[in-house]
C-alpha cells in the first residue's frame, strides 16, 4: 500500500510549516536563489510554456515562480490545509491558477493531453515506488503530445541490500524507489527519459535523490526504442552547487532585499 496515509497526516497536521517552506531553502540562501540556481537552470528551456501542472505543491513555494512563466497553472497535493493555502495566496490572481486536492496516486480532475509541463520538486522523494507507479501513467495521460515532465524523486533504494538500508536514512528519502526502478515505470507508462540525474541532497553522502526529465513523444512521432537507463549520470558536484548558491545568496539576495 503506498505510504499516502502517511504523508497526508504528516503535511497535512503534524508538520507546523514555520515558514511555509522556505525553512528548507535556507541551504541555498533562499527560495528565490534556489529556483534560479538549481530549478530555472534545469528546465529554462522548457519555458515559457502554456499550462504547468505541479504535483504537490505544498505552500506554494514555487508556485508564484512557476506562474511567472506560463498561461495557466494547476497545484494538485494531498493536504487540505496546503490547497486551501494556495488558493487563498494565489488564486485570486489574474490568471486564475487553480489547486486541487489529490488522492495522491492519481491526477484526476486534470483533463487528458492538456499539460504542457509537469512539474515537482522536493516531495515525490518522500513517497514510495507504488506512488511513483502510479503517477507515471497519470503523468502519461495528462500531458499533451510532445509535453514534458521535471519530477524529483528518490534515489535511495540504490543503498539497499539484501533488503537493509546500508547508509543513514535522512531528508526523509524513501528506500523503495531508485533511478532504474523510476525510469522503467516512466517508460512503460509511454513516456521517454531525457536525463535522470542522481545528486547528493545537502549534507547527504549517498545519491539518495533523482531529477528526472521526461517527455511524451508527439502525435506520429516514433517512439525511440531506448534503454532509458542510459541517460542516467550521477551529479558529483550538486552539493557544490548548493554551496555556490548560497555564497551568492548571502552577498547579492541579502544586498538586495530577501
Ligand atoms: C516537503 S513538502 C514540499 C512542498 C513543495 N513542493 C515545496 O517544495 O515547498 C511535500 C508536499 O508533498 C505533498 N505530498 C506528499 N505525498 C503526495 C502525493 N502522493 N501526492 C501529492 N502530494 C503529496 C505533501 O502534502 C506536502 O505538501
Amino acid at each position: 500500500m503506498p505510504n499516502v496515509t502517511h504523508e497526508k497526516h504528516h503535511f497535512g497536521h503534524l508538520y507546523e510549516w514555520p515558514a511555509g517552506g522556505h525553512e528548507w531553502s535556507s541551504p541555498w540562501y533562499s527560495a528565490p536563489d534556489q529556483w534560479v540556481h538549481t530549478i530555472y537552470r534545469r528546465i529554462f528551456n522548457l519555458l515559457p510554456t502554456r499550462f504547468v501542472l505541479e504535483i504537490a505543491p505544498g505552500m506554494g513555494r514555487w508556485t508564484p515562480h512557476l506562474l511567472n512563466y506560463c498561461s495557466h497553472y494547476a497545484g494538485i497535493d494531498i493536504a487540505e490545509r496546503c490547497i486551501e493555502h494556495c488558493r487563498r495566496a494565489y488564486g485570486q490572481l489574474h490568471s486564475r491558477p487553480t489547486f486541487l486536492v489529490g488522492d495522491g496516486l492519481s491526477l484526476a480532475g486534470i483533463p487528458d493531453n492538456s499539460v504542457s509541463l509537469v512539474f515537482s520538486f522536493d516531495s515525490l522523494v518522500h513517497v514510495d515506488f507504488d506512488c511513483i507507479a502510479s503517477y507515471a501513467p497519470e503523468i502519461y495521460r495528462v500531458l499533451e503530445p510532445g509535453g514534458r515532465a521535471f519530477v524529483h524523486h528518490s534515489n535511495l533504494g540504490e543503498y539497499v541490500k539484501d533488503g537493509e538500508l546500508t547508509v543513514e536514512p535522512a531528508y526523509r528519502r524513501d528506500p523503495t524507489v531508485t533511478a532504474e526502478l523510476a525510469a522503467g515505470v516512466f517508460q512503460g507508462a509511454g513516456l521517454v527519459s531525457l536525463v535522470h540525474e542522481k545528486f547528493q541532497w545537502c549534507q547527504s553522502e549517498p545519491f539518495g535523490d533523482c531529477f528526472s526529465l521526461l517527455a511524451k513523444p508527439k502525435a506520429g512521432a516514433a517512439v525511440p526504442i531506448q534503454d532509458p537507463t542510459q541517460k542516467i549520470f550521477y551529479n558529483n558536484s550538486f552539493r557544490e552547487e548548493v554551496a555556490y548558491c548560497r555564497l551568492l545568496g548571502s552577498r547579492y539576495t541579502a544586498a538586495t532585499g530577501v
